[in-house]
């Protein structure tokens, strides 16, 4: 109940604070396609910086929050899509500060049964809690790596962070691998080494490198160490830890975000059209149209999906270079008692599955989004494709609910594009999910909306920071 008032609440602030004395005619009008985290962050920056000289409309057609949500099984909820981010992530942290929510922490589980790394059934390693990366314990089969994964994934946040001092002096830039640049070549580097060759050029055993990053891969992105090291080292950086979540559900952060606009349209833009240098317009489902001065498309191109139109741009514009295949991940959530035997062990609280035709890619028992842990253990299994009964009655002895979603998750990084797209498609016209083929984090989201509010606001106003170089003059490729 508490909390549901805190929501109220502070949307409530955050509502006066905006939309007290606008003056729509005069103000800029920008369109934000799709209200997820990305898109409502978008919006909330964008008011930040502009005030009331900005009339922001954001579409949804689905629910606001898109992949950052809860679901509910037997009366709880528990995180069922973008479900933690690190303790340095400083905007996620600080829009949980900034609406006066709490975070949950990991180690707040003082229930541990330990932490598997398994081949199918095999169990190939076991840890007894979540520090696997408790170097004397993990000392007899993977020698010295353990020890170098904090320096290795402290120094890649350290680098990392150096974003955050660019956007406190309004930087943008038009593609994610010249900000990755100007805050440290090195990161730009990570895009075109897989996670296997960065690890070992930094001397990481092959055994850590398979089990250990496989296992981080496998549970964050349901995918392989041949990734992109970049998108690789925010799945160790997860691994590592500390991890936190918002008390009462992460969908909170793009709700509370998304009070910032001045419109909510429940419909699907199938159209932007150019009308002229400085004017898009946008047509929804509904057949309604609009004009803007910006466009923001914070939805993902996504192949085998119907994606949005793009009409009158010139024929330098490709958009279906920007498309890509977007990985399907279950997960299934299940009120039941585990076959720990099925697993290949008499009990645990995590195991990953390194088997890359494995049926299963994680389990993992749960607690609510406030941090409970119910009385009959709920699991969250990931997979590939949906688990059937039969599959279900082998991994579970009794199973007293259980319900499913069904994600197109995160990019499959083994498919183009291998590069991540701009973020400027046109000038006014801005792509917030390129970031995803960097990395793609609740965080990733809010770094490419804060990037894309910066240059918006700085146009509109005027502004023209002086910022580091960016890429391209050493990446021709880019
Ligand atoms: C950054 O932009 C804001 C407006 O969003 C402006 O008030 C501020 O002066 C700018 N700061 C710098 C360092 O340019
Ligand atoms: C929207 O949210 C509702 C309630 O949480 C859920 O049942 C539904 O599946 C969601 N729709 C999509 C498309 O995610
Ligand atoms: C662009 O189009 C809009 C609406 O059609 C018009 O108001 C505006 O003057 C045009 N701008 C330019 C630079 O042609
Ligand atoms: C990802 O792409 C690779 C390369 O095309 C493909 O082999 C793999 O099956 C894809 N993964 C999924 C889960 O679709």
């Amino acid at each position: 109940m508490a909390v549901y008032w805190r929501i109220f609440l502070s949307a409530s602030l955050v509502n006066i604070c905006c939309t007290a004395s606008r003056k729509p005619q005069d103000a800029k009008r920008i369109g934000i396609i799709g209200g997820g985290i990305g898109g409502c962050a978008s919006s909330l920056f964008l008011r930040d910086a502009l005030r009331n000289d900005a009339y922001i409309v954001v579409y949804e057609a689905e629910n606001i929050s898109g992949r950052v949500r809860s679901v509910k099984l037997k009366g709880n909820e528990y995180e069922a899509g973008g479900s933690i981010f690190h303790e340095k992530n400083e905007l996620c942290q600080r829009l949980v500060k900034r609406f006066g929510l709490k975070t949950l922490k990991d180690e707040d589980d003082n229930n541990n049964q330990g932490t598997l790394i398994n081949y199918g059934s095999k169990v190939l390693f076991r840890s007894s809690d979540w520090s696997v990366f408790n170097a004397m314990k993990a000392f007899y089969r993977y020698g010295f790596s353990p020890l170098k994964l904090k320096p290795w994934v402290d120094d890649y946040i350290t680098k990392f962070a150096r974003i955050y001092d660019l956007f406190g002096r309004n930087c943008s830039y038009s593609r994610p691998s010249d900000l990755m640049f100007a805050a440290d070549a090195e990161l730009v580097d990570m895009f075109f080494l897989s996670l296997t060759d960065a690890m070992r050029k930094a001397g990481f055993g092959e055994l850590f490198i398979t089990e250990v990053a496989g296992a981080a891969m496998r549970v964050n992105y349901n995918q392989e160490t041949s990734v992109p090291a970049f998108v690789g080292s925010i799945s160790l950086a997860g691994m590592e830890g500390p991890l936190h979540r918002v008390k009462g559900g992460n969908e909170q952060l793009p709700h509370l975000a998304c009070r910032s606009a001045d419109t909510i349209s429940p419909t699907r833009v199938v159209s932007v059209k150019l009308l002229n240098d400085t004017r898009f317009q946008l047509v929804d489902d509904a057949g309604q149209t609009d004009t803007f001065d910006f466009v923001v498309l914070a939805s993902p191109l996504v192949r085998d999906r119907t994606n949005v139109e793009f009409i009158g741009f010139p024929v330098h514009f490709t958009a279906g270079d920007w498309v890509g295949s977007y990985q399907t991940t279950v997960a299934t959530f299940v009120e039941g008692e585990p076959n720990f035997e099925y697993f290949g062990s008499s009990a645990f609280s995590a195991a990953f599955n390194i088997d890359p035709n494995g049926r299963w890619s994680s389990i993992g028992r749960l607690s609510t989004v406030t941090g409970n842990f119910p009385q009959m253990p709920v699991w969250k299994l990931f997979s590939r494709a949906s688990l059937s009964d039969k599959s279900l009655s082998e991994m579970f002895l009794r199973v007293t609910a259980k319900t499913e979603v069904d994600w197109k998750a995160y990019p499959n990084y083994s498919e183009p594009p291998h590069y991540p797209p701009p973020f400027m498609l046109h000038s006014r016209l801005f792509y917030l999910n390129a970031v995803e083929w960097a990395g793609s984090a609740m965080e990733m989201s809010l770094i490419a909306a804060h990037n894309i509010a910066n240059a918006i606001s700085n146009e509109i106003l005027g502004l023209h920071p002086q910022c580091p170089l960016a890429a391209r003059t050493r990446h021709k490729d880019l």
